[in-house]
């Protein structure tokens, strides 16, 4: 049988494409990989004691116009696109992005990696890393000095993985809990998330690691991230929306900022020359390098270089050689200003390619036994007991029966898959962690995953006692990946059009109705009940918390998170974390929230200043958490109020009253309410964590800046010290009840 010629034809053109596509996946699965420090063999003096500056000047006056060009955005499209989807496809891994490479003058490149929760871009061999709690679950603990040794981990599993810039960390403020991403961020407060932002920055950058901070800013809602315009007045702006942003860039020193997807007051955040030079380097004098987020992070290029933008990632799209070159010769932009952008980032970025590593960050430091210890750690930490009506800690006898029940009792979840996924080699259940806790104690722990609701009861009765895991999964919530187009149309629609895929942000804020229906049933029948929730963010428990008698949020906690659970519920750790964020008794008391919008406006209030300002009721407080000892609070003073030393010194006393080593979150607030003005209640302003051992008292100092009473005035946009009667509220969460207080004045 002859072929036709057309056939052949078709037949051989389906050859060549099937080829062509096959080099390329080859080519990009098996991508060249590059250098990141600069080559000692170059230079006749020691690397890192170059000087940056004039180093940098020389390497800008030699460069083309096209040469300074390639210094602002990822990689060519090309080049990246099929590297990138082809690995994220066939090989489940993200690639290594060779950002500002020049082979002509010796310019090494950067590599960016996620890593709100591990290292995110890993080196070819290398599947997987230390994977710790998510960010909400270590604000939780509130103890910055394990974040910044989470972030000395993670940034040395970067380096060993052959990048040295850390999309990290995540401070975005959670104006309301059904956020998609709510667990990379650390909570509704501003001073927790700037504390922690600071903390991993610092973690970040003692390995040599370029830290990123990021979205800048006001990106606080995923559904509808790439097409959303927030609007806000001036003082919301500034007191609520950026002080962590400012924190973070004035104290951590970042090397980098993330804009954000989102329009702010109707000018995409990539090119809102307000916040990238006005406020960014302006007023809080950032001296490091802005990138876009990724993919829809700019969409006019002559806008974002006159706002000040110095990168667009991930792969060249507006900062292109046409769309520049013209506007040089059009004289809408000046050479000097695409001069200005490179000089900043090439200043910044060569410090650390030339940096001087006091560590081999090679393969063998990658899940050290440290590292996967602190991840344990950690978990343990950050766990918060919310309820527990005589429950906890469960006894260790012999012979119990033990049951592990629920969807998710033996289900690996480590949270979020999209950006801020991390591949660690094993995740502890909730299961194998009660099991590997009763080893060899003779009692016997049973799996249920919850498949058939009337004998989960009928187990139940059985039980001596019941560990009942509800909760969420990727699936869920987190990061939400859909065409735009389909955005604008949801928001043109004001709901979701087309399909609903996996993550982003949860419109219900209660647990299915599966997991409600089995808690509720369950605890009918067995009241030696701890419900152990998985997931990011605030819930909706009103269906059922009053039925039952205890209540531990465990969140998503990493590699070990079985581990550190066991050990929590059965009294080899005492919980010690505290609520990140304020849970409602009402939903509908959150600010209004739409995950299907184009428009939304942010109000001042949020978080427990709204719950206080409105009195509206709540569930649980932010700042709450149970502890197995109990610590009383007593003698607050006030021991200086200095103005010209700037800070107000304060000291109480705080005693462990029981039989039990514990760990006590104090917290710091300051009210407002003499104000002339509209200003909260209450706010947080220092946070202390003490360990105590039984019956042990300690006097715990505290001091308030004075800089940090100020509110900011719109029209003269100055922080002005008010002429007023503060006070000082100090205890063991933002509940007023449980505060003690005291009035203060400055002398003027
Ligand atoms: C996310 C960023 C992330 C970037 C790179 C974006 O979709 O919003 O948080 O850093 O992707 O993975």
């Amino acid at each position: 049988m002859t072929i036709p010629k057309s056939i052949k034809y078709i037949l051989l053109v389906i050859a060549v494409i099937a080829s062509a596509i096959i080099i390329i996946l080859f080519y990009n699965l098996n991508y060249k990989m590059y250098p990141l420090k600069a080559d000692q063999s170059l230079y006749s003096q020691n690397i890192w004691e170059i000087n940056i500056d004039s180093l940098s000047k020389k390497l800008l006056s030699q460069m083309s116009l096209e040469e300074k060009i390639d210094q602002m955005y990822g990689e060519k499209m090309y080049k990246s696109i099929p590297k990138f989807f082809g690995n994220f496809l066939l090989k489940q891994r993200f690639a290594h992005i060779y950002v500002g490479r020049n082979e002509r003058l010796n310019i090494p490149p950067w590599v960016l990696s996620d890593g709100p929760r591990g290292a995110r871009v890993l080196d070819k061999n290398i599947s997987s890393v230390t994977t710790f709690p998510v960010a909400m679950a270590r604000a939780a603990s509130w103890n910055t000095e394990l974040e910044y040794n989470v972030h000395d981990v993670i940034s040395k599993e970067m380096r060993a993985n052959k990048t040295n810039y850390a999309a990290t960390p995540c401070i975005n403020l959670l104006r309301h809990p059904g956020w998609g991403r709510a667990q990379e961020t650390y909570g509704e407060d501003q001073w927790l998330l700037g504390k922690f932002g600071v903390a991993a920055v610092k973690g970040i950058e003692k390995n040599n690691v370029m830290a990123c901070p990021k979205h800048f800013a006001l990106n606080s809602i995923e559904n509808s991230r790439w097409v959303l315009n927030v609007s806000l007045d001036e003082r919301t702006l500034h007191e609520v929306y950026l002080p962590h942003f400012k924190k973070v860039i004035q104290d951590g020193k970042p090397a980098s900022i993330m804009s954000a997807y989102n329009k702010i007051r109707g000018e995409y955040s990539g090119s809102n020359k307000e916040l990238l030079t006005d406020i960014l380097r302006e007023d809080w004098g950032f001296k490091g390098f802005v990138s876009t987020d990724w993919m829809y992070g700019v969409y006019d290029g002559i806008k974002a270089i006159k706002a000040g933008l110095n990168v667009e990632m991930p792969w060249q799209d507006e900062y292109s050689y046409n769309i520049i070159r013209e506007a040089i010769s059009t004289n809408i932009i000046e050479e000097k200003e695409i001069d200005s952008l490179v000089i900043t980032s090439l200043r910044t970025r060569l410090k650390y390619a030339f940096a001087y590593d006091s560590i081999d960050y090679n393969h063998k430091l990658i899940l050290d036994k440290s590292h996967i210890d602190l991840a344990r750690a950690v978990a343990e930490e950050s766990m918060v007991l919310i309820k527990n009506k005589n429950i906890l800690p469960f006894s260790k006898d012999k012979n119990l029966k033990i049951g592990v029940i629920g969807k998710l009792a033996n289900t690996e979840n480590t949270g979020d898959l999209g950006s801020s996924n991390s591949t660690p080699p094993y995740v502890i259940t909730p299961y194998q962690g009660i099991k590997n806790y009763h080893k060899n104690k003779n009692n016997e722990v049973i799996l249920d995953d919850g498949d058939n609701i009337n004998s989960s009861i009928e187990l139940a009765k059985k039980l001596d006692q019941v560990i009942l895991v509800v909760g969420y999964t990727f699936e869920d919530e987190g990061e939400y990946v859909m065409s735009r187009g389909q955005m604008l149309k949801s928001a043109e629609a004001n709901e979701l059009v087309g399909i609903k895929g996996i993550g982003g942000d949860r419109i219900r804020l209660n647990l299915s109705d599966y997991d409600e229906k089995l808690i509720n049933e369950i605890s009918k029948v067995n009241k030696n009940l701890v419900v152990v929730y998985v997931g990011g963010s605030a819930i909706d428990m009103s269906k059922w918390e009053k039925n039952v008698p205890s209540i531990l949020f465990s969140w998503y906690s990493g590699m070990e998170g079985g581990n550190a659970l066991a050990k929590i519920l059965y009294g080899d750790v005492n919980p010690s974390g505290k609520l990140p964020f304020t849970i409602a008794a009402n939903p509908n008391d959150y600010p209004y929230f739409n995950p299907y919008t184009d428009s939304i406006y942010y109000g001042y209030y949020h978080g427990y200043s709204l719950f206080e300002k409105y009195n509206k009721e709540i569930a649980y407080p932010f700042g709450h958490g149970l502890s197995y000892s109990d610590f009383k609070y007593k003698n607050l003073e006030i021991k200086d109020i200095s103005p010209e030393k700037k800070y107000i010194e304060l000291s109480l006393d705080i005693k462990n009253n029981s039989q039990i080593e514990g760990k006590e979150i104090i917290q710091l607030y300051v009210g407002f309410e003499n104000s002339n003005i509209d200003r909260p209640k209450k706010l947080l302003k220092g946070f202390k964590k003490v360990l105590l051992k039984p019956n042990e008292i300690k006097k715990i100092n505290f001091e308030i800046e004075i800089d940090d009473l100020k509110y900011y005035d719109s029209s003269s946009k100055e922080w002005i010290l008010e002429d007023i009667t503060y006070k000082v509220l100090l205890g063991e969460s933002s509940d007023n009840s449980k505060l003690l207080t005291s009035d203060f004045k400055i002398q003027f």
